[in-house]
């Protein structure tokens, strides 16, 4: 092709290819449609289900061009009317959603602004405020320094990343996996087992640690555990704590295990997903001994109430984690000289990805912390006011928790476990707030977990109301 042909051809693409570069007053209108959606959204979270058992229809992607206006009505009926209603504080089940305002908006700027966020030298901006928010979270826990972490989509991830690095620092290879040793606890988040899966340990041995009446790792039988699988020649490697179990809500008594951990020259990895915000709140004793670990995980899509896609982790040896991830290429030359740690790509295994720094670090400088420890110290005392209010009204309730995470049944005289199920269904059905259920000690129960930010005293009375008219109705069966 010769250069007028070119530059004809370029004309007639730039006539549809240009679609794609939204116009100003385009831009105006659709900002107004999504705003107008986002406050009727917010505003109606009050009034509607927090569960609808509903599927989702006519999502397929076709080539017909749909309105904007059209498909946020499409939205709303199959995706927002669909299922567990995340944003809603009426959503008491696994361990709720969040959503924060600012994070959204933070979401639209990285989006329109798009850096990447993963090389230094490419947006130092973009990567010094996603180590900022790396510093803040090892400042929280007590982590040294030197220590390193990055942002991830979620726990699952931050959990790959931090047991990458104990392979690779305890030399972990095909030949030794099935001499090596982890210890867990049966409440462990199934995301433990899972990485190891996918990281090529499913050969390794698990040991399950008995736990306590609170549902904590006792330490005696660790010890024990440890020291008899020392006496038989095999590698004890990694011990995984948890500090809020997803389950029960219960800490793990970090520090013993960190001693036990350091004694055995073993790994020690906590998992705080779900719980380690708490630690900015009156439990904070409870979390003595987090700066013992290794690697942690926390979620801020959990505990700081953002929207989901975001997890951090914290490791810290620095050798180990750029051994697992740093890669270079002749490509990225133009990058190679900046300092390795300060590019998130290299303790990462994600190198292009969404600046997810930025969700994290606006609302903390618009709201500051205090709202945040207000809210989480809020959620301890709404699953207090849960359980008295549960027990007065007969039902059993299970240990008190360390955090915002309990569990209860009711005593029915013959098939407690059956008509428990019958009663999690009738909820379900009702959906006006959403819980879950489990089995603990071989036992049906149904879960309590608070941390949604919209939760509020009105809610849980709104719980405690269609939970006993839900009993009635199994009662009367
Ligand atoms: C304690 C704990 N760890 C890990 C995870 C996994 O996190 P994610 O769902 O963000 O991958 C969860 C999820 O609920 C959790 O509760």
């Amino acid at each position: 092709m010769d250069s007028e042909e070119i530059i004809f051809k370029l004309n007639e693409l730039n006539k549809t290819s240009s679609q794609l570069n939204t116009q100003e007053p385009e831009r105006l209108e659709m900002i107004k449609s999504v705003t107008d959606y986002a406050n009727q959204f917010i505003a109606g979270l009050d009034s509607v289900k927090a569960f609808n058992d509903k599927e989702a229809d006519s999502l397929e992607i076709t080539n017909q061009k749909r309105s904007l206006n059209a498909l946020l009505e499409l939205y709303q009926k199959e995706v927002a009317e669909t299922g567990i209603n995340a944003a809603s504080g009426k959503h008491l089940g696994y361990i709720p959603g969040g959503g924060v305002f600012t994070a959204a908006l933070a979401d639209f700027i990285a989006a329109i602004t798009n850096p990447y966020a993963s090389v230094h030298y490419a947006s130092p901006g973009a990567a010094t405020i996603e180590n900022e928010v790396v510093n803040w979270l090892k400042t929280l826990f007590s982590f040294p320094n030197n220590s390193v972490g990055c942002l991830s989509s979620g726990g699952s991830i931050s959990t790959l990343i931090a047991f990458t690095a104990a392979r690779d620092k305890h030399k972990v290879k095909n030949e030794s996996i099935r001499k090596n040793v982890v210890y867990l606890s049966e409440q462990v988040h199934h995301s433990t087992q899972k990485a190891l899966r996918i990281i090529g340990l499913e050969d390794v041995i698990i040991r399950y640690v008995s736990i306590d009446i609170n549902h904590r790792i006792k330490t005696d039988s660790l010890e024990e555990l440890i020291e008899k699988d020392i006496s038989a020649g095999l590698q004890p490697f990694l011990v995984v704590a948890t500090a809020g179990t997803t389950d029960t809500g219960a800490i793990d008594p970090l520090s013993e295990i960190g001693t036990i951990a350091k004694n055995h020259n073993m790994w020690f990895h906590v998992d705080a997903a779900y719980g380690g915000f708490f630690i900015m709140t009156s439990k904070k004793a409870l979390f003595k001994g987090i700066e013992k670990a290794d690697s942690m995980i926390i979620d801020p899509h959990k505990g700081l109430f953002l929207p989901y896609g975001v997890g951090a982790v914290l490791i810290k040896d620095s050798t180990a984690v750029l051994h697992s991830n740093y890669y270079t290429a002749n490509y990225m030359q133009d990058g190679a000289s900046e300092e390795m740690l300060k590019s998130p790509a290299n303790i990462s295994p994600e190198l292009t990805k969404h600046f997810r720094g930025l969700r994290v670090w606006l609302p903390l400088q618009i709201h500051g912390i205090e709202p945040f420890i207000a809210c989480l110290e809020e959620k301890l005392l709404l699953v207090n006011y849960f359980r008295n209010r549960l027990a007065e009204l007969g039902f059993c309730l299970g240990p008190e928790p360390d955090l915002s995470v309990s569990y209860f049944w009711y005593p029915f005289e013959t098939d407690s476990d059956k008509k428990n199920r019958q009663l999690m269904d009738e909820i379900h059905a009702d959906g006006a707030v959403f819980l879950s259920s489990s089995i603990i000690d071989n036992r049906f129960v149904i879960r309590i977990a608070i941390l949604a930010f919209r939760t509020k005293k009105e809610i849980i009375d709104e719980a405690l109301a269609m939970i006993q008219n839900c009993l009635k109705k199994v009662k009367l069966d």
